[in-house]
């Protein structure tokens, strides 16, 4: 058997939402400090809707996969659903990766919720402020 399954080679060839969104609403970055690995996460928001979302990942083929569909499991999606996406729902999406590879969709997972938590922070500084 392959190591890595056909998705995972696929959004590791062909990643989707690759890039930055300028102005973007939330903005995520995670590292793994063992292998050095960085992902960043930028999302547009509109009424609670993810509306679009881009990716820029530094790091391994596992990561890069994970972003890509991490990125395309949440787009057009309520905040309160795509806060609740797991890194083994990402994994499971892509078919499986191997059990060393796991911590590469935590980065997803943490990126994605770094995201969130800082618009949910610029939202509440707006509303202060007014
Ligand atoms: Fe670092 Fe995959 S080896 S994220």
């Amino acid at each position: 058997m392959a190591l890595y399954s056909e998705k995972v080679m696929d959004h590791f060839r062909n990643p989707r939402n690759v890039g930055v969104i300028e102005n973007a609403d939330g903005v995520g970055e995670v590292g793994n400090a063992k292998c050095g690995d960085i992902m960043k996460i930028y999302l547009k928001i509109d009424e609670d809707i993810i509306t679009d979302v881009k990716f820029e990942t530094f790091g391994c083929g596992s990561a890069i996969a994970s972003s890509s569909m991490a990125t395309e499991l949440i787009k057009g999606k309520p905040l309160n659903e795509a806060k609740e996406l797991t890194n083994k729902a990402v994994a499971e999406a892509l078919d499986g990766l191997p059990d060393y590879k796991m911590h590469c969709s935590v980065l997803a997972e943490q990126a994605i919720i770094g995201a969130i938590e800082d618009y949910y922070g610029k939202h509440l500084e707006k509303r202060k402020e007014n």
